[in-house]
């Protein structure tokens, strides 16, 4: 079988040394079939059983093992690796591996790996069965579950000892099941933020970057709106990102509770008219994301004064449509930026919907995203997108809406570096 239900998502496999190692290569293999890009640390102990070139020719990938080899440091730290995934998986997770970690050792590239991490892990474990009934190792899984680890299996059957209980590890496709799970929640362990040092380097550096974000207020009488539940979390969070990417920030925001992002220029607006009007005022500009939800529609007649009820029974409203505003930035024989990318907020057949838009606004990018009841996506911190693309569809796994800004703000400064 073969799919993209892993698209883009970043694993690091961690082998641990026991018999089932062999096993994790295939799932190295059922992880890219659908998508994933999966990085791969073998202990000294897996190198028994399994070849590290076994594992870098499934994973088209380097296999680190050494936690003081001078050239990996140079092409990829000890601690980029950790940073650079979405999840760390530990399959097979030894007795010893779970009793480091519980510990926090970090003794060897694995356990280094592990401890420093503000990603989840999931770990396979694989033993014998007295190993795994041990109170030592109970213990140590009492306290890595305490700790925010996920564990897959293991499952009961013959071990290769030839004794009958529970110690096998998780078939690969189970483990391939928990991977789809852990990644649809948030992968970030609730740890205390840690500042990044600046980096000189500033992709969006003399680039104006134009930002719509929150919901439009349509205006009924003097005292009521129609509105729509968008927090503007999204897209001031991308207004954040591309500050700190060294964009100049122009934010066009419809009325939210939440606070202006430091270091951006922001503008207030109440309905979709007087956010088209500030566009157009804030333009040109390099890359413009249209992160706000628009209304789509507003009141034809706005009351000059407070509607009273009657003996007629409610008032009909009749709604005309408004500006589209992704639209006609796209659309705009002068002043197209060379980034266009529209949000779509979606509660049925998400990528169709998006699709549609990417090519009936004319647009570069839609990040879709499912914002339907029980999704908590509408005024939550986490977000799970699908950028749409003409080169297809990419799906990242469930993320802060810090996170997510970070990662489209790099992509749209290939974006625009591209279109140059
Ligand atoms: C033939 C053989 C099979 C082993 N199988 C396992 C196993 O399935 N699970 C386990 O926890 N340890 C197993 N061990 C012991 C580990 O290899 C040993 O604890 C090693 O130190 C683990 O290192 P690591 O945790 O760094 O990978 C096995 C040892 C041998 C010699």
């Amino acid at each position: 079988m073969s799919g993209t239900s892993l698209s883009a998502a970043r694993i690091l496999l961690i082998i641990g040394g026991g018999v089932a190692a062999y096993k994790a290569l295939d799932l190295i293999r059922r992880l890219r079939e659908r998508g994933a890009k999966v990085r791969v640390i073998m202990t000294r102990a897996a190198k028994q059983f399994v070849t590290p070139l076994s594992a870098a020719s499934l994973s088209s990938e380097k296999v680190y093992d050494d936690l003081f080899s001078l050239t990996d440091e140079a092409e990829m730290g000890h601690i980029e690796l950790s940073r650079a995934a979405d999840l760390l998986v530990v399959a097979p997770a030894t007795a010893d591996l779970i009793a480091r970690m519980a510990n926090g050792l970090a003794d060897d590239l694995a356990t280094t790996a592990l401890l420093a991490t503000d990603k989840k892990t999931l770990l396979a474990p694989a033993m014998n069965l007295r190993m795994w009934l041990h109170p030592a190792t109970q213990r140590n899984v009492a306290t890595l579950q305490k700790d925010g680890a996920l564990f897959v299996g293991p499952t009961e059957g013959e071990m290769a000892c030839g004794e009958f209980g529970p110690g096998r590890m998780a078939e690969p496709l189970d483990i391939v099941a928990a991977v789809e799970a852990a990644l649809a929640e948030p992968t970030t362990l609730p740890l205390p933020p840690v500042a990044r040092a600046p980096r000189d380097e500033k992709p969006l550096a003399g680039t104006h970057v134009l930002i719509t974000s929150g919901p439009t207020h349509e205006p009924i009488d003097p005292v009521r709106f129609i509105a729509n539940r968008s927090s503007g979390r999204q897209g001031h969070a991308i207004a954040a990102a591309a500050a700190a990417a060294g964009a100049r920030v122009t934010l066009v925001s419809g009325p939210v509770a939440i606070p202006d992002p430091p270091g951006v220029a922001a503008i207030h607006v109440e309905s979709a008219r007087e956010m088209l009007e500030a566009v157009e005022k804030a333009l040109p500009a390099d890359i413009f994301v249209a992160a706000a939800a628009v209304a789509d529609w507003r009141v034809a007649e706005i009351g000059a004064n407070k509607l009273k009820k009657g003996s007629s029974g409610g008032p009909s409203l009749k709604l005309v449509e408004n500006p589209d505003i992704l639209a006609s930035v796209a659309q705009s024989p002068s002043r197209r930026p060379a980034v266009v990318v529209g949000f779509a907020a979606e509660t049925e057949n998400v990528l169709a919907h998006a699709r549609d838009k990417l090519l009936k606004k004319k647009c570069d990018l839609i990040v879709a995203n499912d914002v339907g009841e029980g999704t908590g996506v509408f005024g939550g911190r986490t977000n799970l997108v699908h950028l749409v693309s003409k080169d297809g569809v990419e799906s990242w796994p469930s993320l802060d809406k810090s996170e997510v800004a970070a990662r489209l703000v790099e992509r749209l400064a290939a974006m625009r570096d591209a279109a140059k």
